[in-house]
């Protein structure tokens, strides 16, 4: 096998999963592989405890709102809301994607929200087909907004702007968690990969994913401040950043009106945060 040159991101070729005109039966498959892929690589099972259960330990209620930012297939959000449940705490979750095949797959009603939650008490877990965009123009605020292997599908204005969004919808913490590239990365997951997961995306797409990722120098340069990049064993990085509360985001509000329309306003995601 040809390992490709993985000194630089790739950022032309495109995954198949992002062509709207792709094979559905090989895309629903891909959704279906997600849950096992993310639950081996993504490593949510330790961000839930380092970072997201010690916001739950120090909520008064046990209880956060969390937004999703592309949440494909949604088993991410899902697993989340079970491992907070069975801790007893709540998660109150919205995952929201704006593509539609994500969205209906994601929806569908032989998937259970939260396995073993009762529905709108141990956990809740909404999706909407809808942007990040969307709802800081709705005004939405969440203690704590995250994504899952997005960073990394987005050009660098698409990355602005999430990252815009992200600070400017939580309250409290942004965990954005990603593959970080590497030579290793690519020769185990090409080897893991190589006979399972026929007739979907996964072995393509995730190849092609570590070559687009980041590396943990790279990320830090490409990110206003604010925001921290660490690199996760093994194979990961997080991009975090504080959120911004409320009284922030009036003073930007207060700036802006007072720099009139045409100025340059200070805004919590920007390089001003
Ligand atoms: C590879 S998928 C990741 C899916 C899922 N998080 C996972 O890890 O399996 C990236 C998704 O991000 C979505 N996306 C990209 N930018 C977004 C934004 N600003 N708001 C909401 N969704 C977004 C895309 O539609 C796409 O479905």
């Amino acid at each position: 096998m040809t390992v490709p040159d993985l000194t630089h991101r790739e950022t032309r070729a495109l995954e198949l999963m992002d062509d709207p005109d792709c094979d559905l039966v090989a895309l629903e498959r891909t959704y279906r592989h997600f849950a096992l892929v993310n639950g081996v690589v993504a490593g949510w099972r330790r961000v839930y405890r380092r970072r997201i259960r010690p916001l739950l330990e120090a909520s008064p209620d046990g209880r956060l709102t969390v937004l999703d930012i592309g949440s494909g297939a949604g088993d991410v959000p899902r697993a989340l809301a079970d491992r907070a449940r069975r801790d007893g705490y709540h998660l109150d979750i919205l995952a929201v994607d704006p593509d539609p095949r994500a969205h209906a797959f994601a929806t569908a009603e032989r998937r259970s929200p939260v396995p073993g939650a009762a529905p709108g008490r141990d956990a809740t877990l909404a999706f909407d087909r809808t942007t990040s965009r969307a709802l800081v123009d709705e005004g939405r605020r969440f203690d704590l907004v995250l994504s899952n292997h997005v960073l990394h599908h987005l050009d660098p204005v698409d990355l602005g702007d999430l990252l815009d969004d992200s600070a400017r919808l939580a309250t409290t913490l942004v965990l954005h968690n990603d593959i970080e590239r590497s030579r290793l990365a690519y020769l185990l997951y090409a080897a893991a990969t190589l006979l399972p997961f026929r007739g979907s995306f996964i072995r393509h797409d995730g190849l092609l994913s570590i070559r687009r990722s980041y590396r943990v120098d790279e990320l830090r340069r490409e990110v206003p401040a604010g925001w921290k990049v660490e690199g996760q064993f093994p194979f990961r990085l997080l991009l975090t950043r504080t959120g911004t509360p409320e009284t922030d985001l009036e003073a930007a509000a207060e700036a802006a009106a007072a720099q009139g329309a045409g100025g340059a306003a200070a805004h919590p995601g920007g390089t001003d945060a």
